[in-house]
Formats: C-alpha cells, sequence, structure tokens
C-alpha cells in the first residue's frame, strides 16, 4: 500500500526563481525505512515539508505537480488533518516543546485529541518506553540536552501514534553513541510497523536498517533504489554524500579480492575482512 506518493513535484519558495525541487517523482510504501540524503541545500527539508502538507498550506509559493498522502492529495487536505497520519520531528527540538515536564509534553497532543485520561496515561507510558526515557518522566524539557529533547520529541510525536514518521537530520546534535542508540529504536519502531523517513547525513548508521536510499541535488532525485547497491554505484562517491568509509574500503578492495556484497555494517565489513585475510592465509 502507498503511504505517500510524488508526482512531478516542482516548488518555489515565494519570491524565489530557482525551484527547491525539480520533477521529484516518487513512493513509500507502508513499511519502508527511507533514508533522505544530499548536499546541504538540495531540497532534503523541503521535500519532507510536502509530506504533511507544510507547502503548500505554511510555505505558500509555486506548487507543480502533486503528493498524495494516503490516495489525498495534500492540497484537498489540512496540516492537522495530515499530521494525524505524519508524524514530523524537525531539526531543532527545542522549537517543538511547549510544557514544562516530559510527561506533560507526551499527554499535551492527546489531551487535544480529546482522549481519556486512561488512555492518556497508557500512550505516555508505552512512549516513554519505546524511546527507553522512563528516567526523564519528571524533568523539565527546557533542562535536557539537546539530544535527550529530541528523544522526547519523538515520545510526544509517536503517542500520537501517526502511521507514517518523518525525521529531519535526528542525530545532528547527538554524540556518537546517542545517534547510534537512536538509529537503533527508529530500527525497533521500523519493525512495530511505522513507516519512517529519515533526512540524514550519517548513513553509516542507518543503512542497515534502510530498505531504500534517496539521494537528492539541487532539488533532483539523482538516485533512488536499496542503499547498498546506490552506495555501492562508482560514481556516487561524487554525490556530496557520506558514503560509510568501510563501503568505499570495500569497493576499493573488489578490484583485488572477490567479494559477494557490500557489508551492511561496520560489524559484518569485519567479519568479512577476517574472512578474507584467513581464506588468503589458509590458501598460502
Ligand atoms: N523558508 C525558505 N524560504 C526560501 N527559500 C528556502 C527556504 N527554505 C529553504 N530554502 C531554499 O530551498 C533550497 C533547499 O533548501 P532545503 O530544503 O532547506 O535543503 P536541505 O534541507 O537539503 O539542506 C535551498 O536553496 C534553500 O536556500
Ligand atoms: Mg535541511
Amino acid at each position: 500500500m502507498k503511504v505517500i506518493t510524488v508526482e512531478n513535484l516542482t516548488y518555489y519558495y515565494p519570491g524565489s526563481t530557482k525551484p527547491a525541487l525539480k520533477n521529484v517523482s516518487m513512493e513509500i510504501e507502508r513499511g519502508d525505512f527511507i533514508i533522505i540524503t544530499g548536499p546541504s541545500g538540495s531540497g532534503k527539508s523541503t521535500l519532507i515539508r510536502t509530506f504533511n502538507g507544510l507547502i503548500p498550506h505554511f510555505y505558500k509559493g509555486r506548487f507543480e505537480g502533486r503528493v498524495l498522502v494516503f490516495g489525498v492529495d495534500t492540497r484537498k487536505a489540512s496540516v492537522a488533518e495530515l499530521s494525524r497520519k505524519v508524524g514530523m520531528v524537525f531539526q531543532d527540538p527545542e522549537n517543538q516543546i511547549l510544557t514544562l515536564s516530559v510527561e506533560r509534553e507526551i499527554a499535551f497532543g492527546l489531551e487535544n485529541l480529546g482522549l481519556n485520561p486512561k488512555e492518556i496515561r497508557r500512550r505516555v507510558n508505552e512512549s516513554l518506553r519505546s524511546l527507553r526515557i522512563e528516567h526523564l518522566r519528571y524533568r523539565v524539557p527546557f533542562e535536557l540536552s539537546i539530544g535527550e529533547q529530541q528523544k522526547v520529541v519523538v515520545a510526544a510525536v509517536l503517542a500520537m501514534k501517526p502511521e507514517v514518521l518523518v525525521f529531519d537530520e535526528p542525530t545532528a546534535h547527538m554524540d556518537p553513541l546517542s545517534a547510534l542508540m537512536f538509529a537503533e529504536i527508529l530500527g525497533e519502531l521500523n519493525k512495530q510497523g511505522y513507516t519512517i523517513i529519515v533526512v540524514e547525513h550519517r548513513l553509516d548508521l542507518l543503512v542497515k536498517y534502510a530498505n531504500r536510499m534517496v539521494v537528492l541535488k539541487d532539488g533532483k532525485i539523482v538516485k533512488i533504489g536499496y542503499p547498498l547497491e546506490v552506495l555501492a554505484e562508482e560514481d556516487i562517491e561524487n554525490a556530496g554524500i557520506n558514503v560509510p568509509k568501510y563501503i568505499t574500503l570495500f569497493k576499493k578492495l573488489r578490484s583485488y579480492v572477490s567479494i559477494a556484497t557490500i557489508p551492511k555494517s561496520t560489524d559484518e565489513a569485519s567479519k568479512m575482512l577476517r574472512e578474507i585475510a584467513y581464506g588468503n592465509s589458509n590458501r598460502g
């Protein structure tokens, strides 16, 4: 089932003579885990703003082509309606925080939906657990680290039970270990059935979870496909993206030893390297 369909989308911000998106077409299926990557200014944030109707309802400008969310043309639905299906976590969590306790922050949107207190409590607990932040329940969001705030914002979006979760560079403010753990959470949410769309530069964290990758450049899709296949292409190093180092290494190794597949993770890469090393020494 298609959750989002983008058809021949060209978009100009108001007053701009250069399109931020040029003739973009793509389809997102239920259960997909999609990485959207590309150099700064390539249109990643712009593209995801079309998924919950912020573009064209909030940003206006010139909008050609169409975006369908669960079959509904985004021009014919409100941002509020679309947001119930497509939950969005923006780049800077502090702009998305509204209350003075983590628990209240997660309950806030649920109260606005008119849910009963018991259901609210259940969903708050479930969200805290999913993000592994039960210990932050009574804390003041503004006093948390940005990485922790990011998790609180995700928990609040998750509690609304959208079907699709969209993230704009979620690990940008996280240290390497938090980013690694956050990627793992995204993988788990995807396993639970959420469709995941992530704008991200740190591809090494996500390739093992994703089934598709979109590479943007100057508002155009330059590559789309299974992440390891896209990253295995010879010219991808010129796309202005962070090709994981172990992938580049294996692409170089390919011309010396036979390699069946490019490894999905650094763990897999080191296992394969060991096999190559032992294989050679056994023969010699
Ligand atoms: N609110 C805005 N108003 C006008 N132009 C914008 C706005 N946001 C982004 N742009 C322009 O649109 C293009 C794509 O930007 P953006 O989608 O933010 O790229 P990315 O997220 O890949 O860094 C850039 O040229 C940027 O300057
Ligand atoms: Mg951006």
